[in-house]
């Protein structure tokens, strides 16, 4: 029997999950990772109990499958992007905390640079914002002690959290990305698939301190034996979204998904050629199979379940993130209410990194239900505004699959077809981002013959059609650009 490990190590969480060829479940485990908030706008994680989770979350995973580290197939990774790591060659140790994509610290300098925004899109697909690794990998390099000098001296390794479990699986051996991962770090050419040297001086990058960019589908070697009782064959790696994109086979242009957890990221495949957006949409590398690219334009929301878990840890609102499905329905609409979740600045497509959240339209009847049916309803603006951007980029969207935690709730997933007024399709396994990621390790491993071969065990569970009149949707979307509006700060 085929068996296809992967493991997901998101922001909020790191998972191992292992698949059968089909795409079903044979076992899993989950760590819930700690945040470390140091100061305001500032975003940390633990890089070395990122990795202790890791290998946690693989012996659970084989545990609950009943599998031994033998009888599986392939491994693949996929990772929350951006978040940068900076460690010692030597010793394996990180030189500073991980800091996270969602860390503000150097919008100071990319407000500074504003003029340099174009030159950098058309190399990367990305805009001059801290939410990419380029400048955080800057401030490492700039704030701890020696490390410029130890950089330039190949002492030091750069890498995404891909690239980090990777150096750990492989016992040191590896220092490695994939294309996926490196087209979100602002270094890396994604016309030329290749670190762009004009790029690494601007950042002030030593190239000594990048790994190696291999294809997403493609021969990472294999684990240390001593940790799961044998190796493994690790054959794939994509960033989360892009995992979930091809999770979700979205493997001709034109098709697209949405994937809703911390935040919300909305990926459209545009195929071969890579299209710059002219409405502030990230141009992305979806995958590289067999040294072609396929590039995709992205949509990133910092901010979707993060919002229902505020309501919940520090509003306290509600007391578990399943409630909000029964109170959104318990009134027939927020009256007026809107919630923008601009927590950590807004981003695509304001890309606001001083914006900050609000919650507007509040009278003497405005309840816990408004506050909370504002909250999920945010989620479905949000995503809107991508479409709206799309759209001018001419590249209208027939349908949006959709996946991630917050999409088992039938009522948000109603209400995104709603406010989108395009049909909104949830798949069988929701889990697309670890799919995304068992899929690549399995075509290395020859378990799939090609991607229509995967495209083929795609299955829809439910298809929810827009149920709201057009012109009610775009009422309530132009209240939403007042709020917006309210929000922003002077010089975004
Ligand atoms: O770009 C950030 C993204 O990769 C994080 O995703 O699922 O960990 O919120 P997630």
């Amino acid at each position: 029997m085929t068996a296809l490990l992967a493991i997901d190590q998101g922001t909020t969480s790191t998972r191992a999950i292992i698949f059968d060829i089909n795409g079903n479940k044979l076992g899993s485990s989950q760590c819930e990772l700690p945040q470390s908030f140091p100061n305001p706008g500032w975003v940390e994680h633990d890089a070395v109990h990122i990795w202790d989770d890791t290998v946690a979350c693989v012996q659970g995973a084989l545990a609950d499958a009943g599998l031994a580290a033998d009888d599986i197939d392939a491994l693949g990774i996929t990772n929350q992007r951006e978040t940068t790591v900076l460690w010692d060659r030597a010793n394996g140790q990180p030189v500073h905390p991980a800091i996270v994509w969602q860390d503000r610290r150097t919008s100071a300098f990319c407000q500074q640079h504003q003029d340099r925004n174009d030159w950098l899109n058309e190399k990367t697909g990305l805009l001059l914002d801290p939410y990419f690794s380029a400048t955080k990998l800057t401030w490492l390099l700039d704030n701890v002690p020696d490390a410029r000098v130890r950089a330039e001296r190949g002492e030091l390794a750069f890498g995404t959290i891909d690239s980090w479990l990777m150096w750990n699986l492989t016992g040191g051996r590896l220092h490695v990305t994939d294309a996926t991962n490196a087209s979100r770090t602002a270094l890396f050419n994604i016309a030329r698939n290749e670190w762009d040297d004009e790029l690494l001086a601007f950042f002030k990058i030593p190239r000594a301190v990048l790994p190696e960019v291999r294809d997403s589908a493609a021969d990472y070697g294999e684990t240390e034996p001593g940790l799961f009782g044998g190796a493994i064959a690790i054959g794939g790696i994509a960033g989360d979204q892009q995992a979930a994109t091809i999770g979700q086979a979205c493997f001709k242009p034109g098709m697209s998904k949405s994937t809703y957890g911390t935040g919300c990221f909305l990926v459209l495949n545009t195929g071969s050629e890579f299209k710059r957006s002219q409405n502030r949409l990230l141009s992305t590398i979806a995958y590289r199979i067999k040294g072609e690219t396929t590039y995709a334009l992205e949509g990133s929301i910092f901010v979707a379940g993060a919002a229902v878990q505020w309501l919940r840890d520090a509003m306290h609102l509600i007391r578990a993130a399943g409630e909000t499905e029964k109170i959104a329905k318990s009134i027939p609409d927020t009256d007026g209410v809107y919630l923008v979740p601009a927590f950590t600045g807004l981003g695509a497509p304001y890309w606001d990194p001083e914006a900050r959240g609000a919650i507007l339209g509040l009278t003497r009847d405005s309840g816990i239900a408004h506050i909370v049916r504002a909250a999920l309803e945010s989620v479905g603006y949000q995503t809107r505004d991508l479409i709206d951007a799309m759209e001018k980029d001419a590249l209208a969207l027939t349908e949006l699959r959709v996946d991630g935690g917050m999409v088992v709730n039938d009522w948000l997933s109603q209400s995104l077809a709603d406010l989108l007024q395009i049909p909104v399709v949830r798949p069988e396994t929701v889990e697309t981002t670890a799919l995304g990621a068992a899929f690549l390790a399995g075509l290395t491993a020859g378990v799939y013959e090609s991607l229509e071969d995967i495209a083929s065990r795609w299955r829809a569970q439910t298809r929810f059609e827009p149920q709201m009149e057009a012109a009610r949707a775009k009422k309530l979307l132009a209240g939403w650009h007042d709020a917006v509006a309210r929000v922003r700060s002077a010089n975004a």
